[in-house]
């Protein structure tokens, strides 16, 4: 039996400790803002921005919503941003994406202030994360260190296979884990014999997006596997990169879809946030 790991349980001690941290601050007459910038109206955006206000809500955290059509031009969305940059009493800006069409997002993420780049997109904080400087991490690998180390799960000395080489994801987790002295291998779609590289994994992270891809054949007896999918299985039902109930029996700890990585992100923004302040005081 594998230990079932729980992102639900985990990121609340999260949120609990920045919301115990965020009054401590308070008391000291010190508000932290997040201003969170959702261009036109994509649903899934909407949920994830209710979300992210949510756990501002929770934690007490200040939380604006900036709103804006989707038909705004590049130039006035840059100016939104650095009138954000400017604002004092703003500590972290995100701008949700995917951005509509037409929009660079790209040249967005640029112009953000690095001081308040929560989401740890701007390829200042990138480049921080990649030469050990401080500064802010993507919040999905900054969750996943968070569940393996509160999990008990030693990391360093090990063998990690990513699969999978996103900016969001796959890269920063690549530098993560090089932090702590894990021995890295990434994989993606033009890995030559992908299930002879996992095989070898101790720690398995899969963040591809393909349903159910990873099966038992791909994991090593007794390895850690970490889910970061959000996929939809053939009838419809939310689940994840690993086929759970198959790999499962051969893990030593796994992270379930829903429930493992999923809740992490929000509260490791959370927590950027929190950071945020140090960030700035510097
Ligand atoms: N869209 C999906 N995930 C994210 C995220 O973590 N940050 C931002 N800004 N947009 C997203």
């Amino acid at each position: 039996m594998a230990l079932i790991i729980d992102g639900r349980k985990i990121s609340q001690q999260i949120r609990d400790e920045v919301r115990d941290q965020v009054a401590a601050y308070k008391a000291q007459g010190k508000e932290i803002t997040l201003a969170v910038v959702q261009v036109g109206e994509d649903s899934a955006s909407t949920v994830y921005v209710r979300n992210k206000q949510k756990a501002c809500e929770y934690t007490g955290i200040r939380s604006i919503k900036i709103a804006l059509p989707a038909s705004i031009t590049q130039e006035d969305l840059l100016a939104e941003v650095d009138r954000l940059n400017r604002d004092e009493a703003v500590n972290g800006i995100l701008v949700q994406l995917p951005l509509p069409k037409g929009l660079d997002a790209n040249a967005v993420i640029r112009a953000i202030d690095p001081l308040k780049d929560v989401d740890g997109f701007h390829p200042q904080s990138v480049g921080a994360l990649s030469i050990g400087l401080p500064g802010f991490v993507s919040c999905t690998p900054a969750g996943i260190i968070q569940l393996l180390k509160r999990s008990g799960i030693e990391i360093e000395g090990k063998e990690c296979v990513i699969v999978g080489r996103s900016n969001i994801v796959g890269k920063p987790m690549a530098m993560l884990m090089l932090r702590e002295n894990a021995t890295v291998t990434v994989c993606h779609t033009r890995t030559r014999d992908l299930k002879e590289v996992t095989r070898r994994a101790d720690i398995l992270i899969a963040a591809v997006g393909r349903a159910k891809m990873f099966t038992a054949d791909y994991i090593r007896e007794g390895a850690v596997v970490i889910d970061c999918g959000m996929d939809r299985d053939e009838n419809g039902k939310l689940c994840g990169d690993v086929d759970f109930s198959d790999c499962e029996p051969r893990c030593a700890a796994i992270t379930p879809v829903p429930g493992g990585v999923g809740p992490m992100t929000v509260a490791m923004l959370m927590q950027n946030c929190l950071d945020s302040v140090r960030i700035q005081a510097r």
